[in-house]
């Protein structure tokens, strides 16, 4: 399933980011809020328990949520992501999986992997800003499910077609999340229009 967030204000804070003119202080700034705005509906279909509970007026049954959830960044960019959902979800665990794209293969490189114990039972976002060939997101999918994630989400703020299908045919069972689909990947795998190098517009390196 891929899902995009149409939201007025997703979709302005997106354009803010697109703008080459856009400092890393308003980038990021844009990406935070973003993020929390994405949290809200990437959540909203998370499972619950039943339990009881006493406030200071009476005795309650209500619910509370059923597993952990884990927030997977790509390293770099993805760290990008991760304060946004973490307001929203304080007690989300956090692991990073750090990934290179070569220049000129465009195929990931893993230089980093620390994960919390029992991925299983957890529900895992795996969040990057850019889903471009898929190449990274697949290859974090792949290494997520090789500590026993079962419930796995993908959440990225700009996707090309490309990177969407390829995703889609390596793990069907990964819903997507997207803040908007881009119209294509240019020659050298930048997606068009997109927004340049998150990475480097996050963390003012070039
Ligand atoms: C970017 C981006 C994704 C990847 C997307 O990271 O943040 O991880 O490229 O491209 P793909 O879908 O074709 O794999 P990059 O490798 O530039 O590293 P960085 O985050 O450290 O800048
Ligand atoms: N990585 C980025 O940071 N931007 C793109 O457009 C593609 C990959």
């Amino acid at each position: 399933m891929v899902t995009v967030l149409n939201h007025p204000l997703i979709t302005h804070k997106l354009t803010q980011m697109r703008k080459i003119d856009t400092k890393t202080k308003d980038f990021k700034q844009n990406l935070d809020e973003i993020a929390g705005l994405m949290a809200y509906e990437v959540c909203r279909d998370l499972p619950l328990k039943p339990v009881h509970v006493t406030t200071p007026v009476a005795e309650c049954d209500t619910f509370e949520l059923l597993n952990d959830i884990v927030l997977i960044p790509i390293l770099r960019a993805g760290l990008g992501l991760v304060n946004g959902i973490n307001n929203l979800i304080p007690t989300a665990k956090v692991g990073f999986i750090g990934l290179y794209r070569d220049e000129k293969t465009l195929m990931p490189h893993e230089y980093f992997a620390k994960f919390p114990s029992n991925l299983k039972d957890a529900v895992n976002l795996v969040l990057d800003p850019m889903l471009a060939t898929g190449g990274s997101a697949n290859a974090a999918i792949e290494m997520v499910k090789q500590r026993g994630a079962k419930n796995i989400k993908l959440v990225c703020l700009v996707g090309a077609p490309e990177g969407v299908e390829a995703v889609q045919k390596a793990h069907p069972d990964v819903d997507i999340y997207l803040a908007a689909l881009d119209k294509c990947l240019n020659e050298v795998g930048y997606i068009v229009p997109g927004l340049g190098d998150a990475g480097d517009r996050i963390f003012g390196t070039k």
